[in-house]
């Protein structure tokens, strides 16, 4: 049995739209009107035990609207779910006591409360044992390097100090699934890194099922196996995060260093990305790269070559810029995967 798994999960939010003015009021209490919002769109998935999975898409795609039915905080408008074998929107609880979702944008712990207070409500509302909630928020309040701010009040705290206690909150328990939407959200660099080694630990250590929405590629890259993609409630990858490099991007980026300045047109070579005097980067067609690299070779005095794969961020930008265009010409075919 997986420990996720959806099938053909569909939401379709409702949304009662006011027409303008006085008139509009009136009418509106006649008849209303609604508009409908397909966010989720018949998505389908399975996640195996100790999987961590990083779930990519634009503003607006649906990620946070999946994680809510899988959380239980959403019914669905038709499709199924299970998580640990449970349905999560029927909120049983042997299922509420075996997982934890995080969000980003929004605070589980009571603003007005000391962080150490915030959390033994917790504790008496998940009818945690006290030694074993020493041990957890002790443990992990030392890897995540907050043992002195134990004592400051929730609305005191950093973002991030803020972000650690959250995490804390969410694994006192210690939950075997871990839904978090975008928990590096709006921290500086570092913390970013604190918190992505806190995750890659307690993942490796723990075999928790993990499913992580981030805008910032470097926590998927750096913490997911597995990629699904998602654009307007479909999913359409599911696979680890290199194919979708070798899949979508058809350039790779040759960088070359000369002995002297060169002057040299280089666009008929490829995309020129950046240019010095002494330098080049070019953005050339996968199946064009050793021709074109010859070519420099043998034409320029070239003291240093290097060939890269596009960066991820720019894959992923031009995959989702591509759709939108693509959209909005609806006579042509959405099909990227054929290139
Ligand atoms: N409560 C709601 N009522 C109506 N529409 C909603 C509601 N929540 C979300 N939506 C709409 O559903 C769609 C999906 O939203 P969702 O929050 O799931 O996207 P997301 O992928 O999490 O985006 P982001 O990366 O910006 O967090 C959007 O078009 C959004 O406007
Ligand atoms: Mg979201």
């Amino acid at each position: 049995m997986s420990a996720i798994e959806a099938r053909d999960l569909t939401k379709v939010y409702r949304t009662y739209r006011k027409e303008r003015g006085l008139w509009g009021s009136v009418k509106g209490l006649v008849r209303r009107k609604y508009e409908q919002t397909r966010a989720v769109d018949s998505v389908s998935f399975q996640i195996d035990e100790g999987e961590f999975v990083g779930f990519l898409g634009p503003n607006g795609a649906g990620k946070t609207t999946v994680l809510k039915m899988l959380s239980g905080l959403l019914n669905p408008t038709s499709g199924d779910a299970r998580v640990l074998g449970f349905v999560p929107w029927e909120r049983k609880s042997e299922l509420k006591r075996q997982f934890s979702l995080l969000m980003g944008q929004k605070n589980a712990l009571w603003w007005d409360l000391p962080a150490q207070e915030s959390l033994e409500l917790n504790r008496a509302i998940y009818g945690i044992d006290r030694q074993r909630f020493n041990k957890v928020v002790g443990g992990l309040s030392e890897l995540l390097e907050v043992t002195d701010k134990m004592n400051v009040m929730v609305r005191e705290l950093s973002l991030g100090e803020r972000m650690k206690m959250e995490l804390i909150s969410a694994l006192i328990h210690e939950p075997r699934i871990l839904f978090l939407d975008e928990p590096t959200i709006g921290l500086d660099v570092v913390s970013q890194q604190r918190v992505r080694q806190f995750l890659r630990v307690y993942n490796q250590e723990h075999r928790i099922v993990t499913l992580l929405t981030s805008h910032y590629m470097q926590d998927i890259q750096e913490l997911t196996q597995r990629v699904l993609v998602i654009d307007h409630g479909k999913i359409f990858f599911d696979g680890p995060l290199h194919e979708i490099i070798d899949r979508f991007s058809g350039h790779k980026i040759i960088t070359l260093t000369f002995e002297k300045a060169e002057t040299r047109d280089f666009a008929r070579f490829g995309e020129v990305v950046d240019l010095t005097p002494v330098s080049v980067r070019l953005k050339v067609p996968r199946a064009k790269v050793t021709e074109v690299s010859r070519e420099l070779l043998d034409h320029c005095h070239v003291s240093d070559i290097n060939v890269q794969e596009v960066p991820v961020e720019e894959v992923i930008r031009q995959l989702f810029g591509e759709r939108r265009e693509q959209r909005d010409r609806p006579n042509e075919s959405l099909e990227l995967a054929a290139r």
